[in-house]
C-alpha cells in the first residue's frame, strides 16, 4: 500500500566542504576542499527519502522567494514530492546550512541559518492538513508552535506521529507533543532532552524510560551513530547494530534513518523489522556525498539488504 505521509519540516541550500582538517580556533585553512552546493535540510532529505522508498510524500515546509527556493521547489518536484504546500516567504531567505566533513570519517559540523524555516506557521501547517495523510513526520528545525500544531492536528485526526527530535533546543518542552508513534532522537539530542548521554546499554534504557516518561510514545529509537539504533518498546528493548561501511558522508545519515524507519513501521507496523531497514537505508546514506544526492532509492536498500544478507551479514 503507498502511505500518504506529511512531512512537516525544513528545506536548506546546504554548502558543503570536504576538508581533510578542520581549522583550530583563529585558524585560517587554505584547502583545495571539495565545495558543493546541494539540496538539504532535515525536511527535504526525509521527504525525498519518503518519496525514494515509494511513499507518497507531501511536504510541509517554507522557503524564500529566491533562486535557492525554486531551486528546492524544482528538485522537490523531480523527486515526486508533492510541492502544494512549500510555501514561500517574502521577507526571508531560503534556509542555508554550512557543513565541514571530514574526510577521515566523514563526520560532520553543521551550522544552520533558519531564514524562511523560522517563518513556517501554525496556518501554513493547517492547510497542509487538507491532503489527508495517513501519516505525519515533524523534525525541529522549524518554529515549535508549527511543530507543537503538527502534533495536535495529528492527535485530532488520530493520524500516527513520527518525531524526529532533530535538532533539539536545550529545554524545548517533549511533553507539549502529548502522543507519538515513535519518537527518535540521536545522542545529542537523547542526552539534551534527558540529561542521559547514551553511551551504554544501561544508559540508553534509562534515557528511553526518561522520554518515555516525557511523552506519549509508543516506541523510543535512538540513533547511536555507527554504533547502530536502540529501540524500546516501553517494556522491552532492542538493540540494531550499524552496518561496516566506508563513511565519506555522515550528513543526513539520521534523517534518512527516521525517514525509513517511519516508512517501513506504517508499510507492516513492525518495530524492529522498521529498524533493520532502516539501518540499511541509513548506511547506505553514510557512503554517498551530500544530504539529499545521499539519499537511497527502495531498489538500492532492498540490493543492499539482499548483499548482505547472501554475505552472512
Ligand atoms: P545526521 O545528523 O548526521 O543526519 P544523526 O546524528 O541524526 O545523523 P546518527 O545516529 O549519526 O544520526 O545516524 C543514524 C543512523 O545511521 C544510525 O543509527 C546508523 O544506523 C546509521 N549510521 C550512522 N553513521 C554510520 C556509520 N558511520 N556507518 C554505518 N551506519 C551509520
Ligand atoms: O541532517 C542534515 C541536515 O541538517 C543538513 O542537510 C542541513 O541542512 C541541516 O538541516
Amino acid at each position: 500500500m503507498k502511505h500518504r505521509i506529511l512531512i512537516v519540516s525544513s528545506a536548506n541550500i546546504d554548502f558543503v566542504q570536504r576538508m581533510a582538517r578542520l581549522p583550530q580556533q583563529g585558524e585560517t585553512v587554505l584547502e583545495d576542499a571539495v565545495c558543493k552546493y546541494v539540496a538539504g535540510g532535515k525536511g527535504s532529505n526525509s521527504a525525498v527519502a519518503f518519496a525514494r522508498l515509494g511513499a507518497d510524500a507531501v511536504f510541509c515546509a517554507k522557503v524564500g522567494r529566491d533562486e535557492n527556493g525554486a531551486r528546492l521547489k524544482r528538485i522537490y518536484g523531480e523527486e515526486g514530492i508533492d510541492t502544494r504546500f512549500v510555501f514561500e516567504d517574502s521577507q526571508f531567505s531560503t534556509g542555508l546550512a554550512s557543513i565541514l566533513v571530514e574526510e577521515e570519517d566523514g563526520a560532520n559540523r553543521i551550522i544552520v541559518y533558519p531564514g524562511a524555516n523560522g517563518a513556517l506557521s501554525v496556518e501554513n501547517v493547517e492547510e497542509a492538513f487538507t491532503c489527508y495523510p495517513d501519516g505525519v513526520f515533524v523534525q525541529l528545525e522549524i518554529p515549535d508552535e508549527a511543530v507543537f500544531a503538527a502534533a495536535r492536528f495529528a492527535r485530532e485526526k488520530d493520524i500516527p506521529l513520527f518525531v524526529d527530535a532533530g535538532p533539539v533546543r536545550p529545554g524545548f518542552p517533549l511533553e507539549e507533543l502529548g502522543r507519538a508513534e515513535i519518537l527518535s532522537p540521536n545522542e545529542t539530542e537523547c542526552a539534551a532532552l534527558t540529561g542521559i548521554v547514551p553511551d551504554s546499554v544501561e544508559s540508553c534504557l534509562k534515557a528511553a524510560i526518561r522520554l518515555a516518561g516525557m511523552v506519549e510514545t509508543k516506541y523510543v529509537v535512538i540513533k547511536l551513530g555507527s554504533r547502530g539504533s536502540f529501540v524500546y518498546d516501553g517494556k522491552y528493548y532492542h538493540l540494531v547494530p550499524a552496518h561496516k561501511v566506508q563513511a565519506v558522508d555522515t550528513t543526513a545519515a539520521g534523517d534518512v534513518f527516521t525517514a525509513a524507519l517511519s516508512y517501513a513501521y506504517l508499510q507492516k507496523g513492525d518495530i524492529q523489522e522498521a529498524a533493520r531497514f532502516a539501518t540499511y537505508a541509513a548506511a547506505l546514506s553514510v557512503t554517498k556525498e551530500g544530504a539529499v544526492p545521499s539519499v537511497p532509492t527502495l531498489r538500492q536498500v532492498k540490493d543492499f539488504a539482499a548483499q548482505l544478507r547472501e554475505g552472512g551479514r
